[in-house]
């Protein structure tokens, strides 16, 4: 396990990721009933942008760093929430801040270091549970949740060939155990070829109401560099694909390289 995202944290793709995630959580809590959400690849929870790996990145700088002043209206939610934070907050940290009394988080994160940090940070929240757990299995074992109602999202290294492949699978046994579930699944674009096999992969699967966001902030044709990204969401609640082409539509405005060939979508890749 190489990957460790504290380099990236505060990223464009964490901004998109974060944006999103924050406005389907706010969708699910309009219900008074108890939610479940599932982080599947958590992370740390906390990134200090100031020291550290992220500092000698400096990869946040061209994305949260470009929202922190003055963020347009469809992003005041997500800045809002990160400032308030203090350290910038993973989507873990995201998530527990909106959870109402009742409702529950679970976190699966195999990186030792990572998965002891978040352990310090929830050990003694009983809303929270953290798992030192296999993602892909934590989909079988921790789905459907007594509640009926939640949110999964997986958020893959991509460290791996076949992390698409891997994805769809995943997707596919976590939406046969809980149908009604909202799943969020994050996805890189480096260039557009095996994007759209995926998407055609996720069209045939028989998994049902899929929706594709993506902002490119360069045209996607370097397949060595991170050029754009997408959050695929099954069950999408009301009015999320509105919603999200106004965050994509901001997210675009600040952090696109404006070069031609930068941009967003809304795809969708399954009906109800
Ligand atoms: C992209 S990062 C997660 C970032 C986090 N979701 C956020 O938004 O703040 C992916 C994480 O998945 C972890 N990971 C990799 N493979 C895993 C697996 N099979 N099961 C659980 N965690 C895994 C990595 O250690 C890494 O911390």
């Amino acid at each position: 396990m190489n990957y460790r995202h504290a380099f990236h944290a505060g990223n464009f793709a964490d901004c998109m990721k974060h944006a999103l995630l924050i406005w389907l959580l706010r969708a699910l809590f309009r219900k008074p009933a108890p939610v479940f959400v599932l982080d599947t690849h958590a992370g740390r929870g906390r990134y200090d942008l100031t020291a550290g790996p992220a500092e000698r990145t400096g990869e946040w700088r061209a994305g949260i760093g470009r929202l922190l002043d003055d963020p347009p209206a469809a992003l005041a939610d997500y800045v809002g929430l990160v400032r308030a934070e203090g350290l910038y907050p993973g989507s873990p940290a995201l998530i527990r801040a909106l959870l109402r009394e009742g409702d529950r988080l679970a976190c699966c994160e195999l990186h030792p270091e990572d998965c002891a940090a978040l352990k310090i940070e929830f050990g003694r929240d009983a809303q929270v549970a953290v798992h030192r757990r296999d993602a892909w299995e934590a989909l079988g074992a921790l789905l459907p949740p007594r509640e009926r109602r939640g949110l999964v999202l997986i958020d893959p290294p991509y460290e791996e060939q076949g992390e698409f492949a891997h994805l769809v699978a995943g997707l596919h046994a976590g939406w046969s155990r809980f149908r009604g579930g909202v799943f969020a699944a994050w996805y890189p674009i480096k260039h557009r070829a095996p994007v759209r096999a995926f998407h055609a992969a996720l069209a045939d699967s028989g998994i049902r109401d899929i929706v594709a966001a993506e902002l490119w902030v360069r045209e996607p044709l370097d397949p060595g560099r991170l050029n754009g990204c997408g959050l695929v969401v099954i069950n999408p609640p009301y009015g999320f694909e509105p919603a999200a082409a106004d965050i994509l539509a901001a997210l675009l405005d600040r952090l696109g390289e404006r070069e031609s060939g930068e941009g967003t979508a809304m795809i969708r890749l399954a009906n109800e």
